[in-house]
């Protein structure tokens, strides 16, 4: 699997602080910053042959997108799905939570079409609105889908906060999720191991968009730098940064911007989404 290229995954996060700072300080759902980020992130696509499309639904009294982006090769009837929210909270601008999976999942989306990648499954992306609501988007997302659709989809990798500031290097426990898979778990850990990198399992529940493909039956996984918890002394020995601070003070707060990510961090999550995604798609 390729090495994403750190400096790009920043580079895609400072478009997201931008877009933030001229609309209103956020990129959430209802407000302009959320279609702004929507629109980068496929024009990208878009220019690098991705098939997008837009999936609109109605929440909390305004329209939500989802952004799905198929690359156009492989076995359709085997598709290896890898998504993130696009949306932030009101209160800031949403750079680690969650600008980091998204910019992630774009670098590695954009790297598939540098490579000219002939996987043997397909590969299709999604970045989601609403999560912050309750996870809306990759719900309505999911409920859009016929059983024979649901049932092509083979695998769905979450990436939701990758670039904490004093992070953690979480891979989903496969016990945790009603259908966890032990097979992502082992193959994300695996990606980390690749890189010398200590891991824990976490259990995360239901707290992001792999639960709306887990209720449906899809085997689901995903990475996780960590949010409001502190880290243990532990953590700190094993992984470096401060023990009994959170993983990210500034979650859902104003202070959520690009100087809230650990690049580090960002780099060996992104670079993981690639090993998952290379891995699963037999590419
Ligand atoms: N989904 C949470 C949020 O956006 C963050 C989170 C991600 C929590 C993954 C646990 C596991 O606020
Ligand atoms: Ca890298
Ligand atoms: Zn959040
Ligand atoms: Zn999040
Ligand atoms: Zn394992």
């Amino acid at each position: 699997a390729p090495d994403i290229p750190v400096a790009s995954v920043q580079a895609h996060l400072s478009e997201f602080q931008r877009i933030a700072n001229a609309n209103g300080g956020n990129r959430a759902h209802g407000r302009p910053g959320f279609r702004a980020s929507l629109d980068y992130v496929k024009s990208k696509l878009d220019a690098a042959g991705f098939t997008t499309r837009i999936h609109q639904f109605t929440a909390s009294g305004a329209v939500g997108y989802n952004l799905i982006a198929d690359w156009p090769h492989g076995d359709a009837n085997n598709v290896i799905m890898a998504g993130g929210h696009l949306d932030s909270v009101s209160r800031g601008p949403g750079i680690n939570d969650n600008g980091s999976g998204s910019a992630g999942l774009l670098e590695t989306a954009l790297t598939v079409s540098r490579q000219n990648l002939r996987p043997a499954k397909q590969l299709r992306f999604g970045w989601w609105g609403a999560e912050e609501l309750g996870l809306l988007g990759s719900t309505a997302y999911v409920n859009s889908l016929t059983a024979a659709q649901r049932a092509v989809i083979k695998a769905y990798v979450n990436f939701d906060m990758t670039g904490s500031p004093n992070p953690a290097y979480f891979v989903y426990s496969a016990s945790g999720q009603p259908t966890g898979s032990k097979a992502i778990e082992d193959l994300l850990e695996a990606g980390f191991a690749s890189r010398s990198v200590p891991t824990e399992l976490t259990s995360v529940g239901g707290r992001s968009d792999h639960a709306a493909f887990a209720r449906a039956g899809i085997p689901v996984g995903g990475t996780f730098s960590g949010a409001e918890v502190r880290k243990t002394a532990a953590q700190a020995q094993k992984w470096g940064g401060q023990a009994n601070v959170a993983f990210d003070r500034c979650y859902h707060q104003a202070c959520d911007t690009t100087s809230n990510i650990n690049a580090t961090s960002l780099d060996r999550h992104s670079d993981v989404i690639a090993y998952a995604l290379w891995s699963l798609s037999g590419a």
